[in-house]
């Protein structure tokens, strides 16, 4: 049942919502159509967080930098504890504004140059390098389900191919010995602890992986010799507003913010893509037939309606009002992008996944004005080159989780953290 808040601070469902729970991870939809519907600006007292479910409502939030600012995106959805806390402080910690979290004047700048390095020329330039590793990812994967018949596709392919991907393209791949596993735990702790409800015990072990991910980044920003054309490169060369060159920390925060955005949401937008694919075998030899048109249409719906950042921050730099909602100066916004992918105001069968729909690319997946993402090009294109080599290479592919996939308990983040796939012939 939903009611409305006697205080009049907004509506609320009468029924709570647990953000962190399997069963809202699995099928969120039902939830975000309630909030749509009577709720679209509702308080949930255990984050803290006003969800925005809306369409309209997340593009007026998204288009408005200077009411609703994105300081608070990369704190703790729930806050530490205290032996986690001492175990980041001991490596010094500390992200200052960068990208995601920094609506100050520095923004520009450094936006400006994490879009020269992930523009449409370079990604085009860089599809050789995808095609090679994800051939190299998929042999890996045929080489699995020859010797034990199934394979977690989450944890393997399309964990890895992302993350090769993104050093290749910052150059950092040939500047460390550290392997890409070792790069994907880290991030996958740093996400765990940021956006997850974990116990002490948890915290522990992810804050110790989190600060290795960190020394690790301030090792790399002090390195002397870079690559030409690398990240680092540009990194050093550039000035802040104020004339000085960036701060160790100013890199690390960069590296760190290109790294988790760049690989973590890839990753799972590649394993919820297969998830959907698989789960239609009408849907999957489309897929063979249609070539890399219909796994780029196919992954835009998936974009669209599963959009692995599936929500978002914001905080009111002021007291404002949002959709006859009052809030006050310093309320933090949940903007839910997924609810908005699935919106019937915004979309034709919303739920439905509608390869070539005319609305195409009109979502907000990858966000809208000052702060979209500068990666979506390459998302995109490592989508569809796995989904169209995946298909054709293995066209007996299919789903083997009897019950379908767990999905990850992370409020911004969402895509199965499991995904079994084995071959109908048994090959
Ligand atoms: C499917 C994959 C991806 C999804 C769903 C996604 C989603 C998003 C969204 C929704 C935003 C907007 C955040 C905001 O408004 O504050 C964003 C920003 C950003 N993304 Fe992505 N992203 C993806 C891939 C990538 C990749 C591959 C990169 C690396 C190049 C990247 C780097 C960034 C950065 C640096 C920002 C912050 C931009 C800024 O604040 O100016 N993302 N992303």
């Amino acid at each position: 049942m939903l009611t409305t808040d006697a205080t009049g601070a907004g509506a609320s469902t009468g029924r709570e919502i647990d953000l962190f729970s399997q069963e809202f991870a699995a099928d969120p939809f039902p939830v975000y159509s309630r909030l749509r519907s009577s709720a679209p600006v509702h308080y949930d007292p255990a984050t803290r967080l006003w969800l925005v479910s809306r369409d309209e409502d997340i593009r007026k939030v998204l288009l408005d930098s200077a009411t609703y600012r994105n300081d608070n995106a990369l704190r703790p959805v729930l806050p530490l504890r205290l032996p986690a806390l001492r175990i980041m402080e001991r490596v010094g910690f500390n992200i200052p504004p960068a990208l995601f979290n920094n609506s100050g004047d520095s923004h520009a700048g450094l936006r400006g140059i994490v879009l020269r390095m992930f523009s449409a020329q370079r990604v085009r330039e860089a599809l050789p390098m995808i095609e090679r590793v994800t051939a190299e990812e998929l042999d890996l994967l045929e080489a699995a389900l020859e010797v034990e018949g199934r394979c977690d596709v989450a944890s393997t392919a399309a964990r890895t191919i992302p993350i090769r991907v993104m050093l290749e393209m910052l150059g950092i791949a040939g500047l460390s010995e550290v392997d890409t596993a070792t790069v994907a735990e880290w991030t996958d702790a740093f996400i765990t602890l940021f956006w997850g409800r974990t116990d002490k015990d948890e915290q522990r072990l992810l804050a110790g992986r989190a600060s290795d991910f960190y020394a690790w980044l301030c090792d790399l920003a002090e390195l002397r010799e870079v690559p030409d054309g690398s990240l680092l490169a540009a990194l050093a060369a550039h000035r802040m507003p104020d004339g000085s060159p960036m701060t160790r920390d100013e890199i690390v925060a960069i590296c760190s913010n290109l790294l988790v955005a760049g690989h973590v949401t890839t990753s799972q937008m590649i394993s919820t893509a297969l998830c959907r694919a698989l789960e239609s075998p009408d849907e999957w030899q489309a897929l063979q037939a249609g070539g890399p048109e219909r796994a780029e249409a196919f992954v835009e719906e998936t974009l669209r309606r599963e959009p692995s950042l599936t929500a978002w921050r914001r905080i009111t730099s002021r007291e404002t009002t949002l959709n006859g909602v009052e809030l006050p100066a310093d309320a933090e916004l949940l903007l839910l992008l997924t609810s908005a992918g699935t919106d019937p105001e915004a979309f034709e069968d919303p739920e439905g996944i509608c390869p070539f729909r005319d609305s195409g690319r009109q979502h907000l997946g990858f966000g809208l004005g000052r702060h979209r993402c500068p990666g979506a090009e390459l998302a995109r294109a490592e989508g569809r080159v796995f989904l169209d080599m995946a298909a054709r290479r293995f066209p007996n592919l299919r789903a083997a989780d009897a019950d379908g996939p767990p999905f990850l308990e992370l409020v911004s983040f969402r895509a199965p953290s499991r995904l079994l796939v084995a071959q109908t012939d048994g090959k």
